[in-house]
Order: C-alpha cells, then sequence, then structure tokens
C-alpha cells in the first residue's frame, strides 16, 4: 500500500522528550556512537551501519513515517547497531550526556527559504553548542550542503564556536571524507552538481555566550524586476523546475 510521506515537517510541532539516549537498553551494549541529524531515509547510515558493525548509531528525524521505515528496514537488515528516533535534533541533544556521542552528521540540511522559516533551520549555534559540549575532545561534526550561502551559513555558525576547530580548512568544495552517501548527496553526484562540506574537531572546552544566530538568505526563487533571477543556486531549485527524485524536499 501507498503511502503520502509529508514533503516537509515542521519541527517546532515534534515535542518528543527522548531524554539521555540509554544505549544499554537499545543496542545491548555501549560501543562508539554516532548521530545523523535530519536523516530522512537514512541511506548514509544504513551504509555505515553495515561497514561499521562496532559502533552504534542513531538518526533522529522529525517526519515519522521516515522513522517507522527506517526502523523496520534496520530489522529486516539485521542491523542491530542502528536506530531511528522521531524527534526534534534541536530540542534533544543538551540532554545527552558528554564524552558518549562521538560524531554528528548534519547533511543537506532543510534551507528553510523563506525569511519567517529561517529559524526552523537546524544547523544554528544554540545546536552547535549542544554539540560542542556533549561531544568527547577529538570529537567530529561533518556537515554537507548543496546551496552555497547555506553552506556559508553553517560553516560561519560551526567556526563561531571556540571549542571547534575545521578540520578541513574553509574551502568548501572538498571531497567526502566518508564513503558512505545520503539520499540527496547521490542525486547531486549523479548530476555532477557541486557539494559543500565541511568537518570540524572539538579542540576546547566550550565557553562563552552563545551567538545569536545571522541567517542568510539562501532563496534562489527571488528575481529582479525583470524577472531574472537574482541567485540560481541549483537547477533543482529554478522556478518551476520539478522536485530532485528523492523522497525528501524542501
Ligand atoms: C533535505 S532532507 C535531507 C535528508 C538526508 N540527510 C539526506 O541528505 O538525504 C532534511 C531532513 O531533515 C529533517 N529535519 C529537519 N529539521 C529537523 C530537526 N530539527 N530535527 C530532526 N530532523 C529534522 C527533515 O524532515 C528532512 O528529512
Amino acid at each position: 500500500m501507498s503511502r503520502r510521506i509529508r514533503k516537509h515537517a515542521n519541527p517546532f510541532t515534534v515535542a518528543t522528550h527522548l531524554g539521555p539516549l540509554d544505549r544499554a537498553a537499545i543496542f545491548g551494549r555501549e560501543a562508539r556512537l554516532e548521530l545523523d541529524l535530519g536523516c530522512g531515509g537514512g541511506a548514509f547510515l544504513f551504509e555505515r551501519a553495515a561497514a561499521h558493525p562496532d559502533r552504534d548509531f542513531v538518526g533522529l528525524e522529525i517526519r515519522k513515517p521516515l522513522v517507522d521505515d527506517n526502523n523496520r528496514r534496520a530489522d529486516r537488515l539485521g542491523l542491530a547497531n542502528l536506530r531511528f528516533f522521531y524527534a526534534n535534533a534541536n530540542t534533544n541533544l543538551a540532554d545527552q550526556p558528554p564524552g558518549v556521542i562521538e560524531r554528528f552528521f548534519i547533511m543537506f540540511p532543510d534551507p528553510c527559504f523563506k525569511k519567517r522559516h529561517w529559524k526552523r533551520r537546524i544547523l544554528q549555534p544554540a545546536l552547535v553548542r549542544d554539540m560542542a559540549t556533549v561531544l568527547p575532545m577529538g570529537g567530529q561534526v561533518f556537515a554537507q550542503s548543496d546551496i552555497r550561502p547555506l553552506a556559508e551559513e553553517m560553516f560561519d555558525f560551526l567556526a563561531q564556536e571556540s571549542a571547534l576547530s575545521s578540520v578541513l580548512g574553509s574551502d568548501l568544495e572538498v571531497e567526502s571524507p566518508f564513503s558512505e552517501r545520503t539520499e540527496w548527496e547521490r542525486h547531486h553526484e549523479t548530476a555532477e552538481e557541486p557539494v559543500y562540506r565541511m568537518l570540524f574537531e572539538k579542540v576546547a572546552a566550550p565557553s562563552g555566550p552563545v551567538a545569536e544566530p545571522e541567517f542568510r538568505d539562501t532563496n534562489p526563487k527571488r528575481v529582479h524586476a525583470d524577472g531574472r533571477p537574482v541567485e540560481v543556486i541549483d537547477p533543482a531549485y529554478r522556478l518551476g523546475a520539478p522536485d530532485p527524485s528523492t523522497p525528501d524536499e524542501r
């Protein structure tokens, strides 16, 4: 039976309170843990969990049907080291015990093009602070986007956090240091479209106030008075273009 999975969900309507992730209860062990925030259909984690049976993986996602499908698929594949939770990543990291989650992934986050929706963007200074707080020293945050101004915003928010240091420099057009691919990443690689990536590592304990987010306008649909697009970042976002052929969209 086919079901319709919503293309967008509003993170502010997801009230799930996960509390501290109980690794013994979830995985029956306390192995190295990695989290994918906004994992969508979970392609990246399915590949990664199969390739690293010694580690455990958690995907957080605000579209419940995807979470349920992903968990069923993990069961079917016998991936006992992979679990998905219906939860807003922005409100569930501060509860996590420090030193347990070794790596965060934030990949192709929703750009929330409309100004009134910018505050829904997942990668914000408060989330960066939460990640920097719970990571062990040397723990990592990997992020990527296909939308250059959004990737620059993400880089700025991560770089503002003095506890984190960029591992790949500031050139965002770099190869992925990981062999696994997300759905969106595959889509853009097949279409030979650029992807902007960044990897940060925890080098110090976080301190000082958390910056207010200075969001960037990433809307490719703005047009000049004569109708020319102000900025076309990616053909997938041109006015009137079909949606990218993936389970997710913006
Ligand atoms: C464009 S999709 C990318 C999915 C996947 N990371 C990929 O690269 O294929 C962004 C995903 O993030 C989810 N999302 C947005 N805000 C979130 C939040 N605050 N917490 C958890 N998931 C969120 C959306 O529901 C959507 O599935």
